[in-house]
């Protein structure tokens, strides 16, 4: 099982905050499953500015773990990626190594604040044979407030990636919702662990696999193949759409 989105480098972030941690959040991981991870330190979100987001400084923290998950039996191999913060500038990024994984940039948008010309944004990068990846938008505002608007998106050809944590509930009902709203329409790619400590934002993709799976159980099998294609950079992404039946959409205030 691959997973494509956590921050599990100690002090690298706002995701673990000492190797031990580190440490933990991989033998969680491993528990689960899970074979590759893409570490995805977050890159010119404000709160990175002591941070230093050099790819060396990043791949020698990443390399320090790895050498000590080993001595631990720990088998997980760790790729490296960026979650990138939305500015403009996204195309003037792209020869940055960390910040593009197979021609794939995972792109966050500020919680409520819509970013202007998104999707000029997008299409420019697509220009430029990046694929970008929108991580979470069942957590941002303008998307909960019109969950169409992601139908721009999907069109484009923008890969949607949902939070494990908001399957789960993680983030509230509400997020909840709007994630299996998303679910239900096909608004979905992939879905990462966004783990950043060992506690509650852990590693909880198995959870959310086996929910998912509890209403359609070829599904995830999918989910999981598009995990690898994108790690591997082999082949399109299929769009994810679960058939959630109409009584869950109801009781759930859904339709
Ligand atoms: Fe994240």
């Amino acid at each position: 099982m691959i997973d494509f989105h956590n921050h599990i480098l100690p002090g690298a972030d706002d995701g673990s905050k000492s190797m031990d941690m580190t440490l933990n959040m991989l033998k969680t991981a491993q528990n689960q499953g899970i074979t590759t991870i893409v570490n995805t330190i977050h890159f010119q979100h404000p709160k990175m500015e002591d941070k230093n987001t050099d790819y060396k400084y990043v791949k020698k923290i990443r390399d320090i773990v790895l050498e000590e998950a080993d001595n631990q039996n720990i088998k997980i191999n760790i790729k490296l990626a960026a979650e990138v913060y939305y500015l403009p500038n996204l195309c003037e990024l792209i020869s940055n190594p960390l910040l593009t994984i197979n021609n794939y940039m995972l792109v966050e948008f500020p919680m409520v604040i819509v970013p202007e010309n998104y999707l000029d944004t997008f299409f420019n990068l697509q220009l430029k044979g990046i694929t970008p990846i929108l991580a979470h938008p069942e957590r941002y505002r303008c998307f909960q407030e019109n969950i169409d608007n992601l139908q721009k998106c999907i069109d484009m050809g923008v890969i949607l990636q949902i939070d494990a944590g908001s399957i789960i509930g993680h983030f509230g009902k509400h997020t909840k919702n709007i994630a299996y709203k998303m679910l239900s329409k096909g608004y979905c790619h992939i879905i990462g662990s966004d783990s950043h400590n060992d506690t509650k934002r852990n590693f909880c993709l198995k959870e959310a696999y086996d929910l998912i799976e509890s209403y359609n159980n070829k599904i995830v099998s999918q989910l999981k193949k598009n995990s690898k294609l994108l790690i591997e950079g082999k082949g399109a992404l299929t769009q994810i759409k679960v058939d959630l039946d109409s009584g869950f959409l109801i009781f759930k205030g859904l339709i």
